[in-house]
């Protein structure tokens, strides 16, 4: 099986997470956008969606699912996207696409987080793929500096700019023993608009497409 049938494996298997008569939120990327396409099947067994960028409410409209915007719904019954890089406690490093901010909000105000994503995703130690940091524009270089404080070295992702108006910056080279500190301490640092660890919060449910079937880790 490539990579991508993997995910359509897997995006496939999360519809039987889907509850029936409710809002559900979902998530920005190749492995989400394969869900998109199979909730379009079920649309009319839920009221709505809740999309966690503007590429995603897009595509969900295209399939005439309704995209509701948040401050208008009471509760997220489970928020459905990929991951990065996940590792055994479900720990998450999530933001390649940059959504990373939106994709963290809608999560919080999920009842439960299921993630979905290729067997490849599964690793020992977070931190191979480069942890992306959403920054307030005019905090750029002060930021950067306090990440190399913390041992990271910063990238600016060029001509990238958030859903929100925002630059990333890609940290390289980290091995993150210990997600929950890391993202309390990029938390912390002024300008900072979020990270994409998903630790404080981890996911409650990791599904992962393999040759051999869906795996459920939780
Ligand atoms: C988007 O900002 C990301 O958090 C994605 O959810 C994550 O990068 C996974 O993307 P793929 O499903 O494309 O691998």
């Amino acid at each position: 099986m490539t990579p991508d049938d993997k995910k359509k494996q897997v995006a496939l298997a999360a519809l039987d997470y889907v509850e029936v008569g409710t809002i559900i939120g979902v998530g920005t990327g190749s492995t989400a956008n394969h869900f998109i396409d199979a909730l379009a099947s079920i649309k009319h067994k839920i009221d709505g969606t809740v999309a966690s960028s503007e590429a995603t409410a897009k595509r969900l409209k295209s399939h005439g699912i309704p995209v509701f915007d948040l401050n208008t719904v009471d509760e997220i019954s489970v928020y459905i996207d990929g991951a990065d890089e996940a590792n055994h406690h479900l720990h998450l490093t999530k933001g390649g696409g940059g959504a990373l901010t939106r994709e963290k909000i809608v999560a919080a105000v999920s009842k439960k987080f299921v993630c979905i994503a290729d067997d490849s995703k599964l690793v020992e130690i977070l931190g191979a793929f480069p942890l992306p940091v959403e920054v307030i524009p005019m905090a750029r270089s002060h930021v950067g500096r306090k990440i190399v404080e913390l041992g990271g070295q910063p990238v600016y992702r060029d001509g990238f700019v958030t859903d929100n108006g925002n630059i990333i910056l890609d940290i390289y080279h980290l091995q993150i023993a210990e997600p929950v500190k890391l993202e309390t301490q990029l938390n912390q640092i002024t300008g900072v608009v979020t990270n994409g660890l998903f630790a404080i919060k981890p996911a409650d449910i990791l599904l992962l497409g393999s040759d051999n079937g869906v795996k459920v880790v939780d």
